[in-house]
């Protein structure tokens, strides 16, 4: 069944736990940490999730937009997180870097911006629990879907598939109503939305109804007979 992880930058950020409160039955929790030297943009840090994972039973799901991920990401999965992504481009040992996030005890995910390839990543997926494919440039909730990004996701749901692995693989930026069935037809499992579900009126709603669509479109796809 497809994972629909709400990302709380589209939240209101004085009231977290209440929006947590308000996407209840979503399967994770999407916390998106920048440090504007990856990205442009600046969020929350290790205080906020430490927070965060008490106000909440939802588990809590970091994509880190920050350098200097090894030294960071540990420290996230002690602040609570359930899973831990960071970003290939950033990190200086992405293998011992997951060996780390798993050994604390957390998935260890491996995030690619738009213009990172994924086939030289091909031999590091063992060591992954899940792997981000960013379907806008990171930095900013509200942008649109980059339909060029679909093959990347097949080529990658077809590694997976090679390398007969129980990898999840989640996309991130401009998933809605409109988009998230071509990212399931694709091989995507795991959806993160940020304004498709906070800008909704009803942000429970707007997740089963995400979740509803991704499956449908699954059901037939040629990746996910057997599943
Ligand atoms: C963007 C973040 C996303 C963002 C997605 O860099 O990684 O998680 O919240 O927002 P939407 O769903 O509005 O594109
Ligand atoms: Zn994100």
């Amino acid at each position: 069944m497809a994972q629909i992880n709400p990302s709380i930058l589209s939240a209101d950020f004085a009231r977290l736990a209440d929006e947590a409160e308000a996407v209840r039955g979503s399967d994770w929790l999407h916390v998106d940490v920048m440090d504007n030297h990856f990205v442009p943009n600046l969020t929350l840090g290790v205080p906020v999730v430490e927070s965060l994972a008490r106000a909440t039973d939802i588990p809590l799901d970091l994509h880190l937009m920050i350098e200097d991920p090894d030294r960071w990401a540990p420290q996230y999965v002690e602040a609570g997180a359930g899973s831990v992504t960071f970003h290939v481009e950033a990190a200086a040992a992405p293998v011992r870097l997951a060996r780390e996030i798993r050994a604390k005890g957390a998935r260890a995910s491996m995030a690619l911006k738009p213009g990172t390839p994924i086939e030289p990543y091909e031999d590091l997926l063992p060591e992954l629990d899940m792997v981000l494919i960013m379907t806008v440039e990171p930095g900013f909730g509200g942008q649109a879907f980059l339909d060029i990004m679909l093959p990347k996701i097949r080529r990658t749901r077809e590694l997976i598939a090679k390398h007969d692995l129980e990898l999840w693989l989640q996309v991130d930026g401009g998933v809605a109503a409109s988009t998230i069935e071509r990212c399931a037809e694709a091989g995507a499992d795991v959806f993160v939305a940020g304004s498709a579900v906070y800008g909704a009126e009803d942000p429970a709603a707007a997740v089963r109804n995400l979740r509803e669509r991704a499956d449908k479109a699954s059901a037939d796809a040629w990746w996910a007979c057997g599943h």
